[in-house]
């Protein structure tokens, strides 16, 4: 069975890898940078001095520091897992019909399309409102649970949705439904635009945690096989294609950086988390709610960087 390392305290009895996250915490902890997104208004009410971070090896364990309990919304990480639900529902072709795949260079927000009119990629929001747009034409009313609950099957339990972050940001998001508006006129979306804006914002506001994330990662590290339920979530198709999109879009207006330093295929939410899946080797998820300017939590980056830096684990 799957064995679990929770850890609350130092010890020199725990395994390298253990001590090595331990050292990540404290060494991170103090980090003042950064700032809480607020612009959803429910998101502003997060603690920025969460901090947590999990790691889920392909054999399945999962090892542990801080906060790694705490819900936090998954926001944007949700992108890369309905990419792949998409690409496996609805085929690659229908969906690389209305979605590129070039990385944007853009922030996640920006209204911006390629020369077709289509989003750039999945990974920034007008590539995630497109999908949620064309799992809403093939399931209806039915799009979010089907969404909900491959997400679940990803981190190995039932996730639930946050109706505050939820309410919230359905309330604030008019430059979402401006680019699902937008998409419509290109043909992307082809119906409801407000049923396929409420999809991607119940989405965005499912509840996980560092360890969910992890597993969620690990997952995806392990050609859609869940480690720890060892349930083939996605084919290997899909995972490959949605690690190639995160590996150079995953970032944002950072992937470039990011692909540079650490060398690891990731995906950030405003939430605060990371997550980040190492082919083969293993998946990463950390939580803390302080951002910097792409959006990206400055101190899952840090911890993202140290990580490839101490198991020279850059892909290239
Ligand atoms: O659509 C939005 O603005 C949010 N629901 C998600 C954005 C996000 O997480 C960007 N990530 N770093």
């Amino acid at each position: 069975p799957p064995v679990t390392a929770t850890t609350t305290a130092w010890s020199s009895s725990k395994p390298p890898l253990l001590r090595f996250l331990h050292t990540c915490y404290a060494d991170f902890l103090p980090e003042a940078a950064g700032a809480v997104a607020d612009y959803i208004p429910e998101l502003g009410k997060a603690d920025p001095a969460h901090f947590g971070i999990s790691l889920a090896t392909l054999d399945g364990h999962v090892y542990e520091v801080g906060d790694t309990g705490v819900p936090f919304t998954i926001q944007s990480m949700s992108k890369p897992f309905v990419f792949a639900l998409a690409l496996d529902t609805l085929g690659a072709e229908r969906v690389e019909s209305v979605i590129g795949v070039e990385p944007s260079g853009d922030p996640f927000n920006s209204i911006r399309l390629n020369a077709e009119n289509h989003p750039f990629n999945a990974m920034v929001n007008a590539g995630a409102i497109a999908c949620s747009g064309l799992l809403h034409a093939d399931k209806g009313d039915g799009a979010f649970d089907y969404i909900r609950q491959a997400l679940g099957r990803f981190a190995g339990r039932e996730l639930d949705v946050d109706e505050a972050v939820y309410a919230s940001e359905s309330a604030t998001g008019d430059r979402n439904r401006a680019i699902g508006y937008l998409l419509r006129t290109n043909s992307v979306i082809i119906e409801n635009v407000p049923a396929v804006l409420d999809v991607y914002f119940r989405q965005c506001s499912i509840l996980v945690t560092a360890r969910d994330t992890a597993v969620m990662a690990a997952t995806l590290a392990n050609r859609g096989i869940n480690p720890l339920t060892e349930e083939q979530v996605v084919t290997p198709y899909a995972i490959a294609r949605t690690l190639s999109v995160m590996t150079s879009s995953g970032m944002y207006d950072y992937a470039g950086e990011w692909i540079y330093r650490v060398g690891i295929p990731a995906k950030s939410g405003v939430g605060g988390g990371i997550l980040a899946a190492l082919p083969a080797r293993l998946g990463l998820g950390s939580y803390s709610p302080k951002l910097d300017k792409h959006g990206n939590s400055v101190r899952g980056i840090k911890v993202c960087e140290t990580l490839s830096a101490h198991y020279d684990l850059h892909i290239l």
